[in-house]
């Protein structure tokens, strides 16, 4: 199941994606969490140091043996130069299991605080004036559309703030889509226009309150987001505690916090798996970025990297 944190700057995306990550790991369920934003905050969320974290292997690095690995013998796509971050799977590319031995998990990721992680990597100074930073999101992008997950397998992606996430296909990417939101009109602002770019695209999402002190919080997130919002967070001593340098286990979560967190993975296993949506949302992505940029870019038609005839999903096993 691919979960996706969003909302608006400092709402708490990281905060409760490495809260859920690391409740879903102490349960002893199947986690993969990536770090997906250009602040690069979620390996100390999970109990990275912030030595360690500096010290992660990035996606961002190993971009083109990424590419490299998921082409296979793709026919379509002749080498690793000619894809894109939307270039999509067909016959012969190589899929990737949650859990499973491979090259792209051995180099990129590690386990932290009982959660297996792998990170972008940041904007580095080498970047500026010659790439953006949405050709290193493209790790994930190219990640999450190869990725062969089931149900109770959890990959959390830790988003850019605000709507950079639609720079890209990557909102539609999700199974579910958690909206964090203060109990603000900025907060509700991004919230609704988050709803207004991905209702077209069948997007499931819900939202999950934060920083929310009292009722009228809880009132106030009910008059802006109505039946979206399926629970509220409030300030947590577990949460500061953190940032006050004494991280504690997540079993000293308040049982309050646990609570919200339970609706979140019961709202994550009561959703179902669109398979055929999310092959044809991948190909409609592509094509539009092959007609925006990636044509001219690479010096060819990428709609040939389209193969009609695949679609991702559990029946791609069986070899059907
Ligand atoms: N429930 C909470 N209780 C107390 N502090 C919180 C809570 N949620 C978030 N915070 C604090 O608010 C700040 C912002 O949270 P966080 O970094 O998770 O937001 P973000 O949405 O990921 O921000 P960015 O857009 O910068 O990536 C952090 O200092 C975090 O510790
Ligand atoms: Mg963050």
């Amino acid at each position: 199941m691919k979960i996706a944190f969003v909302g608006k700057g400092g709402a708490g995306k990281t905060t409760l994606a490495a809260l859920f990550s690391s409740y879903l790991a102490a349960q002893g369920r199947t986690v993969l969490a990536l770090d997906a934003d250009i602040n690069q905050n979620l390996a100390v969320a999970v109990g990275a140091t912030p030595e360690e974290a500096a010290l992660l292997p990035t996606l961002g690095e190993s971009l083109q043996d990424i590419k490299e690995y998921l082409r296979g013998d793709n026919p379509r796509i002749a080498s690793a130069s000619v894809m894109v971050k939307t270039t999509p799977p067909g016959r012969g590319s190589r899929l990737l299991r949650v859990v499973e031995e491979n090259p792209v998990w051995d180099r990129c990721v590690r386990q932290i605080g009982g959660v297996r992680l792998a990170v972008t990597g940041g904007f580095a100074e080498t970047d500026l004036g010659v790439a953006c930073y949405h050709s290193k999101v493209g790790a994930v992008e190219l990640i999450l559309n190869h990725l062969l997950d089931g149900p109770e397998e959890y990959v959390v992606v830790d988003m850019t703030a605000g709507a950079d996430a639609f720079a890209s296909g990557l909102f539609t990417r999700f199974d579910r889509t958690f909206v964090v939101c203060e109990p603000t009109v900025r907060s509700a602002g991004v919230y609704r226009q988050y709803v207004d770019y991905a209702k077209e695209y069948g997007v499931a999402l819900s939202v999950v309150g934060n920083k929310v002190s009292d009722a009228m919080d809880e009132a106030f997130l009910r008059d802006h987001v109505g039946a979206d919002l399926l629970a509220c967070i409030g300030v947590s001593r577990h949460v500061r505690a953190a940032e006050q340098g004494h991280a504690r286990p997540i079993a000293d979560l308040e049982p309050g916090n646990v609570a919200v967190l339970d609706l979140m993975r019961e709202a994550v296993d009561g959703t179902g798996q669109d398979w055929h949506r999310f092959t044809r949302q991948a190909v409609e992505f592509h094509l539009r970025n092959a007609e925006a940029w990636a044509n001219a870019k690479i010096g060819q038609d990428l709609a040939a990297q389209v193969d009609p005839e695949f679609v991702l999903g559990p029946a791609v096993l069986s070899g059907s």
